[in-house]
């Protein structure tokens, strides 16, 4: 069944890439009410700090903090804690850290939820292969064989495995993931580009349409909104396309 604009903006995360608290929060505010989330990445939350996350948070809105932690297993526990005591809804862990890293952010979680320091429990996921990533770059520079789809899927069984709830991917690997891991496990999805838009850096992309039909849970877009003259105006065509699917 086609989703109204309210469902689909549900499902949309605003990549708030912005060098300061101030920028972010402009930006913020022409999206106020929308119903998508932010998501707080690390030019922003290295330059700004939970202050503005908290500050979006106050203005209504999700957040999904991506710092991708990736870094031994008490580090991650530690920084998972911290995380969750900050409120946000959903964060990430890098997979290639592995099954032992992965569980330990989960840990985290439970640790700062059961001292009382967090009454919600963010949903974490793990980052697979970034989007920027290509066959060759996989294959050539970083020494890994087999197809980016292979590695993407490994990772997800990993994730799952350590008792993660889903992943960062390629809105062109949901339907590899969702088959290998369930219907449920969480895919959250890059790389997305609607139809005329300057792809950038990205690499394994798809259009606002494309993703929906192919079942991912979260589209993660950011330039085509952000660097928008009207950024509102970009995300109702934007929703307007995912509610065609
Ligand atoms: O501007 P653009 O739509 O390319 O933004 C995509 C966002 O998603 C960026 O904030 C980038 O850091 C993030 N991301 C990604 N690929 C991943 C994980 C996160 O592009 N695998």
């Amino acid at each position: 069944m086609a989703l109204t604009e309210q469902q689909a903006a549900a499902k949309v995360m605003v990549a708030l890439d912005k060098p300061d608290a101030e920028a972010a929060l402009r930006l913020a505010a022409q999206l106020e009410g929308a119903g998508c989330w932010m998501k707080v990445g690390m030019e922003l939350f290295y330059a700004a700090g939970p202050a503005v996350v908290r500050e979006l948070k106050a203005r209504g809105f999700k957040v999904f903090l991506d710092l991708k932690m990736h870094d031994i297993p008490n580090t991650v526990r530690g920084g998972a804690r911290s995380i969750t005591r900050m409120g946000v809804d959903l964060f990430n862990v890098h997979g290639a850290g592995g099954v032992a890293m992965m569980a330990a952010a989960a840990e985290g979680v439970r640790d700062a939820v059961e001292a009382g320091d967090s009454e919600a429990s963010p949903i974490v996921i793990a980052v697979t292969q970034l989007t920027s990533t290509s066959q060759t770059t996989l294959n050539e520079e970083i020494g890994i064989a087999g197809t980016v789809e292979d590695a993407v899927v490994r990772y997800a069984k990993l994730a799952k495995q350590a008792g993660l709830q889903g992943v960062v991917a390629s809105p062109l690997e949901v339907a590899a993931i969702k088959g290998a891991c369930g219907e449920s496990f969480i895919t959250v999805t890059p790389g997305i580009r609607p139809r005329g838009a300057d792809v950038g850096d990205q690499s394994r992309i798809t259009t606002p349409y494309d993703a929906v039909i192919g079942g991912t849970d979260y589209l993660v877009i950011g330039r085509p909104i952000t660097a928008a003259t009207d950024p509102a105006a970009a995300l109702n065509l934007i929703l307007e396309e995912m509610t065609q699917a």
